[in-house]
């Protein structure tokens, strides 16, 4: 079944190394016949927070918000693509999500992480996942966490070496799991529309 997908990433940096994360993500899921959307925050760029997305009155918030709005609002299920910063989420990547709140309720997310070592985000993975879970989302347990990133995804995001192997095995489980929580997430709104 072809769900629609969306793979978010956010950071702001000139040298971005976890672009090529996001792009393997957005591949893996493509080639398992999904619809999906690379969401990146920097080429967005939604201003520092603000009004959320629902304090504006109908129809006045900016187009790129509008945009993004209706895209969460149609996904079937969202994939967080998540380096850390000192031991911290990117904030590129948080301002963006903190815009939108019951556009999220009710659909999966995952969270995929990276760093230049060997942690490999696992900090900030571990902070998302609270967040997404207030956030209305139903965060699955399955996750990726790639590192050193350069060792393992080349520039244009196509694994390498023996770390890129060993992540290929590893997506295959991932996207299984997701692909679980978003059949059955959308079979149940589907049968009971949320309460709200
Ligand atoms: C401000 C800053 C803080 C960082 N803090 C951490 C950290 O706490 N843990 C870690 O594993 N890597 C850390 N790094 C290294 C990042 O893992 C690495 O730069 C990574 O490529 C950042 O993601 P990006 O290239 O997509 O921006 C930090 C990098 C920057 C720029």
């Amino acid at each position: 079944m072809t769900y629609r997908i969306l793979v978010l990433y956010g950071s702001y940096r000139s040298d971005r190394m976890g672009i090529r994360l996001a792009d393997y993500t957005v591949d893996g899921l493509r080639a398992r016949g999904n619809d999906v959307e690379l969401i990146d925050a920097k080429a967005i760029d939604l201003p520092m927070l603000d009004r959320m997305y629902k304090e504006y009155a109908p129809g006045s918030a900016p187009m790129a918000m509008e945009t993004l709005a209706a895209k969460i609002r149609a996904a079937d299920a969202f994939v967080f693509v998540t380096g850390e910063y000192n031991w911290g989420m990117q904030p590129g990547l948080k301002n963006l999500t903190d815009h939108f709140l019951e556009e999220w309720f009710w659909r999966p997310a995952a969270v995929v992480s990276y760093s230049a070592g060997r942690i490999a985000g696992a900090r900030s993975n571990f902070v998302w996942h609270g967040t997404l879970s207030e956030m209305g989302m139903v965060v699955i347990s399955s996750t990726i966490t790639v590192g050193p990133i350069e060792q393992t995804l080349t520039a244009d995001g196509k694994p390498t070496g023996d770390a890129g192997k060993q992540l290929d095995r590893a997506f295959v489980r991932f996207a299984d799991d997701l692909d679980w929580w978003t059949e059955a997430v959308k079979l149940q709104r589907a049968r009971k529309a949320p309460p709200y």
